[in-house]
C-alpha cells in the first residue's frame, strides 16, 4: 500500500486515531476524549499521522514532554494498521518523530511489552540501556528503552 503523506495529527483525524489505536492495542484503550486532551490542549505533545493514497489513516506515533522532567520527551506510542504492515512505514514514522523532537529535547525513552518483541527495533534509531521496568496491570513486563539525543554544534 502506497503512501501518501506523513504529518503532523490534525483533528479531523481524531476518530481514526481513537479507533485504530483500540484495534490495535485492546488491552490498552483510551478513549477519544483522551487523544484530544493529549494531542491538542496542551503543549510539549507530538503527533505524526500517515495516510495511504484514499486519505486513511495508515499508522500512527505520539509522544509528550514529561512534566516535571523539563528535558525528556516519552514516546507513548506506535502503530501500524495490519493491512499496511511490512513496508516500512513504522521506520518512516520513527524517523519523523524524532527528527521533529530532537529539537526540543536531550532525552527520549519509552515502554513497550513482553509480548512486542521489539528491542531490536528500537535499537537501530539508537535506543539503548534496555532494562525490565515494572510490569503492565496484567503482570506482562514493561520493557524500558532511552535515546540520547546528540544536539548538533551550532557554530
Ligand atoms: C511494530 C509495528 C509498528 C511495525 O510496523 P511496520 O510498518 O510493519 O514496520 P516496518 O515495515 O517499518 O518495519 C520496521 C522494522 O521493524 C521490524 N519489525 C516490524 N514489526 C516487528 C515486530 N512486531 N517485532 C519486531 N520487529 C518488527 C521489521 O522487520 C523492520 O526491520 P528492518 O527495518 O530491519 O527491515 C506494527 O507491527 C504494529 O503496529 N504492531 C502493533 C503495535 C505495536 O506493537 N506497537 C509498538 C509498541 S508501542
Amino acid at each position: 500500500m502506497k503512501i501518501k503523506s506523513i504529518g503532523s495529527a490534525t483533528k479531523r483525524q481524531l476518530d481514526a486515531i481513537f479507533e485504530t489505536y483500540n484495534k490495535t492495542f485492546p488491552k490498552s484503550p483510551w478513549s477519544r476524549s483522551y487523544f484530544d486532551s493529549f494531542l491538542f490542549s496542551s503543549k510539549g505533545r507530538a503527533g505524526f499521522f500517515m495516510l495511504n493514497r484514499n486519505n486513511n489513516l495508515c499508522g500512527f506515533i505520539l509522544g509528550k514532554k514529561q512534566a516535571g522532567a523539563s528535558d525528556e520527551f516519552n514516546l507513548s506510542a506506535l502503530w501500524v494498521n495490519k493491512n499496511c504492515r511490512s513496508k516500512g512505514h513504522a521506520n518512516a514514522l520513527m524517523e519523523k518523530f524524532i527528527s521533529e523532537t530532537s529539537k526540543k529535547t536531550e532525552k527520549m525513552y519509552l515502554h513497550f511489552r513482553d509480548s512486542n518483541n521489539l528491542q531490536a527495533f528500537y535499537s537501530k534509531f539508537g535506543f539503548i540501556n534496555h532494562r525490565i521496568d515494572g510490569q503492565y496491570k496484567n503482570g506482562e513486563p514493561k520493557h524500558y528503552m532511552e535515546l540520547k539525543i546528540r544536539r548538533k554544534s551550532l557554530s
